[in-house]
């Protein structure tokens, strides 16, 4: 089968060398000429666990092809994707500007029966609009190429990208009516069999339902994570242990352990801006979604937690103070800093006056580019945020350590080479990595979320 994939980023590529492992012919479109310029050298722009091992050999057998050449792309594919992105518009809906521009280029460059996909996360009523950009396409062009326009979000995460995409939970399939979409569904039901041999995961339905279940399933996990912020919070201030009581509530099997961890709010690339734009859906057709805003508005709040401790500790003013921050990207295994938590604090931190240095094991260098856009390229304020190669460099003379980011590396420091690098023995812990008593034992005052003091009885 060939296939064409538009949008080389954490989905499209994903998606397209997962694809061609399993024995497709791929060719991956983008129209940033750097990025497919690096992909042909075999340089996998992002950090993605086993995207590289993937993509070298797919490219070395000639399945695997990039191009920014939308009419080669599609030469001769069964079905191209829309993987591009779909970033918040200002007032909080999905900006579709990319995803309407791909679906153009796709209606004037195709050449006989295809199905096209939409894989990026999009609004009820999408389809029909790619729908009809690809029709407007073909009526300029004087030609009548039959067409399906199919809904299949993406559940991947980053970090464990191609381990989910080759072993699906499920994968969710909107399909159109009529002929064209019983002959979509067929080609759609081939293209994901090598995902099915140990049992089938493909769930069929109509395409609003497929466009809002991906919203459904974020914003599931996102009120997931700020109920139990919230309730962290309020575990904190009555002398309770949130994570006592996240194993009390995640043995009940109704429940379940995912997704429970309290922490510094949740970031990335697809929550904040989903929750956003399923919000505004509800708008547009006179519902205020009360649930799922209130998730917005807690994680907004949360993101601040750390910085609230520290000014609890330090006070508001901080000028003097140096702070060794672990952790960039938004989670672990990633470099993705898209509406990272750890933007914020370095945010708060340097406006109040304090000094950051910052580790990350690989998100660095995007963090870099983040920070220069959130405070300023050439700006005291950057100036005052420096990097450290290693966990133990990043502490040395600071007044407390900050833990932003779960990676596996900070789970079992070195306490007493931390202890004598610190000014003081202080430490932010927005991950909850370590217990209280562990910490005491080690002689650190630490701070972490909502594990408040049981009072003495
Ligand atoms: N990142 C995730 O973990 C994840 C998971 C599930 C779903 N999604 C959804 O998938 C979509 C893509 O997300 P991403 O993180 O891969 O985005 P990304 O920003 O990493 O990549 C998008 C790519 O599309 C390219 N592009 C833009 N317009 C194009 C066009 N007309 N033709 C060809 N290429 C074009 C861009 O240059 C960019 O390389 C979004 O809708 C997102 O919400 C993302």
């Amino acid at each position: 089968m060939k296939v064409a994939i538009l949008g080389t980023g954490y989905v499209g590529l994903v998606t397209g060398a997962c694809l061609a492992d399993l024995g497709m012919h791929v060719t991956c479109v983008d129209i940033d000429k750097a990025k497919v310029a690096l992909l042909k050298q075999g340089v996998v722009p992002i950090y993605e666990p086993g995207l590289e091992s993937i993509v070298k050999p797919a490219v070395a057998a000639d399945r695997l092809r990039f191009t920014t050449d939308i009419g080669e792309g599609l030469l001769g594919a069964d079905v191209v994707f829309i993987a591009v992105g779909t970033p918040s518009d200002e007032d909080g809906s999905a900006d579709l500007t990319y995803v309407l521009a791909a679906a153009r280029s796709i209606g004037e460059a195709m050449n006989a029966f295809t199905v096209i996909v939409d894989k990026s996360t999009v609004p009820v009523g999408t389809a029909g609009k790619v729908n009809a950009e690809i029709a407007a396409a073909l009526l300029r062009r004087g030609v009548t190429h039959e067409f399906a326009v199919v809904s299949n979000p993406e559940f991947l995460k980053e970090g464990s990208a191609v381990a989910d995409f080759m072993r699906p939970d499920r994968i969710v399939l909107g399909i159109p009516p009529g002929p064209a979409g019983v002959r979509a569904r067929e080609i759609m039901d081939r293209l994901y069999a090598p995902l099915q041999r140990n049992h089938l995961r493909t769930i069929h339905m109509d395409v609003p339902s497929a466009e809002l279940t991906k919203y459904a399933a974020n914003a599931m996990l996102a009120t997931r994570i700020s109920f139990m912020n919230e309730l962290a919070n309020l575990a904190g201030a009555v002398g309770a242990d949130i994570e006592s009581v996240r194993q009390g509530i995640g043995s009940d099997s109704r429940i379940g352990y995912h997704f429970l961890y309290a922490g510094t709010g949740y970031g990335g690339s697809c929550f904040p801006k989903d929750i956003r734009a399923i919000c505004h859906t509800g708008l547009e057709h006179g519902m205020e979604l009360k649930v799922i805003q209130a998730v917005e508005q807690v994680n907004r709040v949360q993101k601040e937690v750390l910085v609230r401790l520290i000014n609890r500790r330090f006070g508001p003013d901080l000028r003097g103070r140096l702070f060794g921050l672990w952790g960039l990207a938004f989670k672990p295994n990633t470099d993705d800093m898209r509406d990272a938590p750890s933007r914020v604090i370095i945010e708060k931190l340097v406006s109040a006056g304090a000094r950051v240095i910052a580790y990350d094991p690989v998100a660095m260098k995007e963090a870099r580019r983040a920070l220069a856009t959130d405070l300023g390229e050439g700006t005291e304020m950057l100036a005052r945020v420096s990097f450290a190669e290693t966990p133990e460099d990043c502490v040395v003379g600071a007044d407390a350590l900050v833990i932003a980011t779960e990676w596996k590396i900070f789970k079992s420091p070195d306490w007493s080479r931390l202890r004598v690098r610190l000014k003081q023995p202080v430490v932010f812990d927005g991950r909850n990595l370590f217990s209280p008593r562990l910490m005491r034992d080690e002689g650190f005052e630490y701070h972490s979320i909502g594990r408040g003091t049981p009072p003495a009885w």
